[in-house]
C-alpha cells in the first residue's frame, strides 16, 4: 500500500476523484489543507480520511510552518504528496525531502499558462484571452520551481465558442484532471511511471 496526502485549499473537486478511484495499492492516509474553510475538509470527513488544517496564519514564520507541515507528513508515513489544488508554495526543504514523490495537478498544457500568477481560475481566463482552441491539464512532479517539475501525464480539452473561464474550468476538471490525477497516482502505486 503506497500512503499519500492530498494537500488542498478549496472545493476539493480532485481529492473526490481520488476517493472515489478507489485506486488499487494505494491509501489515502491524511489531507491536509491550509484553508480552515474548504469543503475539501468536509469531503474527507465524509469518506473517513483523517484531515487536518494546518494555517500559515497560525504559524510564526513561513519557514516555522513548513517544518509543521513536512512533521506532519512524515508522522504519518506519507510515501506520496499530492498537491490537488493546494495554493501554498512548497518549501526547497520539502522538495528535498520529498524528492520525485511530490506530484501537482495544473489545469493547463504546461508550459502554457503556468508558473507565477497561474491558478484556478486565472489559468482559464489566460487561456481564453490568449484565444487558444485546445487547453487541458498536466500532472508533473514537483520541483523547486513553479509548475517546472518533469510532466507525467497531459490530457488535452477543446475550448467552444461562448466558454467564460467557469465553464472551461469545469469541462477542464471533467474531461482531464479528474481522470489524469487518479490515473497518475495509481501508475505511480504501480511502478508504472
Ligand atoms: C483545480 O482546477 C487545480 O487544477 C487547480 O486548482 C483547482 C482546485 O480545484 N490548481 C492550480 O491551479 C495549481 N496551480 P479542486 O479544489 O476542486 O480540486
Amino acid at each position: 500500500m503506497l500512503k499519500i496526502a492530498v494537500l488542498v485549499s478549496g472545493g476539493g473537486t480532485n481529492l473526490q476523484a481520488i476517493i472515489d478511484a478507489k485506486i488499487p495499492n494505494v491509501e489515502i492516509a491524511l489531507v491536509v489543507s491550509n484553508n480552515p474553510g474548504a469543503y475539501a475538509l468536509t469531503r474527507a470527513q465524509n469518506a473517513g480520511i483523517e484531515a487536518v488544517c494546518l494555517s500559515p496564519k497560525n504559524y510564526e514564520s513561513r519557514e516555522v510552518y513548513h517544518d509543521a507541515l513536512l512533521s506532519c507528513l512524515q508522522e504519518h508515513d506519507i510515501e506520496l504528496v499530492v498537491l490537488a489544488g493546494f495554493l501554498v508554495n512548497i518549501s526547497e526543504k520539502m522538495v528535498r525531502s520529498y524528492k520525485n514523490r511530490i506530484i501537482n495537478i495544473h489545469p493547463s498544457l504546461i508550459p502554457s499558462f503556468c508558473g507565477k500568477g497561474y491558478y484556478g481560475l486565472h489559468v482559464h481566463e489566460a487561456a481564453l484571452a490568449r484565444g487558444v482552441k485546445v487547453t487541458g491539464a498536466t500532472v508533473h512532479i514537483v520541483d523547486e520551481g513553479t509548475d517546472t517539475g518533469p510532466i507525467l501525464l497531459q490530457k488535452a480539452v477543446e475550448v467552444k465558442a461562448g466558454d467564460t473561464p467557469e465553464i472551461l474550468q469545469r469541462r477542464v476538471m471533467e474531461e482531464a484532471e479528474w481522470i489524469i490525477l487518479p490515473k497518475a497516482i495509481g501508475m505511480l502505486a504501480n511502478g508504472e511511471l
